[in-house]
């Protein structure tokens, strides 16, 4: 039987990559899902996929960085399908390499205001709505970026390492109101995110999937079924951790 019978799943970004393949594992479990993204034709996609598939799932055009935005988002599971289980804080911006001799702090205002402002929105607005209804499950998507170094990446990776403490903080916090938050963090993951990172002339796949202890990369169902585990009755005495899912890269 599917663990997520009549449960309802909110998953930011899900128009693409990682967050379509999240809300594609939860429906697959039974579960409803919201796909809340900026990109509206990417979104939708991933509700003719879901619901081809015999699940259910709708669309609410978000931005993450909106406060308003936000909070619309979540009234909008509610509305929709009645409750709020699970949220999956998935949409991220990663939008250039910047060399470190030339910092532009405009981007980093940008960075920070989807990557961890917005993370810090989608939180509060979820923990009210789940602490209304008794309890709830949150993942955030860090990064390998957000528990090691990466250079020329100083923004992205700053961001990621603040949902890593965001996570563990909210999770302490909550953990007594039944709301489990954890976070994932994943390897690299072929999705078009990672693949426009590939500088032209810069590294490849190939040679990314050679320095993994898999000799692959990841891909997207890898993480939507960490998800789907960490938000699952299997993972209840699991709390404000960071799941690495990135073939072994963070050991080796
Ligand atoms: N792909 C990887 O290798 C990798 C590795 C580590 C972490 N991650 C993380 O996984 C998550 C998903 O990444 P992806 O590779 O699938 O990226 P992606 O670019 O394929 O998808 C990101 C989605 O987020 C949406 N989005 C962007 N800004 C938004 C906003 N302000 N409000 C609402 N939606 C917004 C985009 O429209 C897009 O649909 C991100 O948090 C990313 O940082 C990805």
């Amino acid at each position: 039987m599917a663990i997520f019978e009549g449960k309802a799943t909110l998953v930011t970004g899900a128009g693409s990559g990682i967050g379509r393949a999240i809300a594609q594992a939860f429906a697959a479990e039974g579960s409803r899902v919201m796909i809340a993204d900026v990109d509206a034709k990417g979104g939708e996609e991933t509700v003719k996929l879901i619901e081809a598939a015999g699940g259910t799932a709708a669309f609410q055009k978000a931005d993450v960085s909106d406060q308003a935005s936000v909070e619309a988002m979540v009234k909008a599971v509610v509305d929709r399908f009645g409750r709020i289980d699970h949220a999956v804080n998935n949409a991220a911006v990663d939008p250039e390499v910047t060399p470190e001799s030339d910092w532009d702090i405009t981007v980093l205002d940008r960075i920070l205001s989807i990557n961890l402002r917005g993370v810090a929105m989608c939180l509060k607005a979820e923990i009210a709505a789940m602490q209304a209804a008794g309890g709830g499950c949150i993942v955030n998507l860090a990064s390998m970026a957000g528990v090691v170094g990466v250079p020329n990446k100083p923004f992205y990776c700053a961001a990621k390492h603040g949902v890593v403490g965001i996570t563990r903080s909210a999770a302490l916090a909550q953990a007594k109101n039944g709301i489990r938050i954890n976070a994932i963090a994943p390897g690299f993951i072929e999705t078009p995110m990672a693949l426009a990172n590939l500088e032209p002339g810069g590294m490849t796949v190939d040679f990314i999937a050679g320095r993994n202890p898999t000799r692959r990369i990841g891909r997207p169902e890898e993480i939507g079924a960490a998800a789907v585990y960490l938000c699952s009755p299997y993972a209840g005495f699991t709390v404000g951790q960071t799941l690495s899912v990135d073939g072994g890269v963070s050991v080796s």
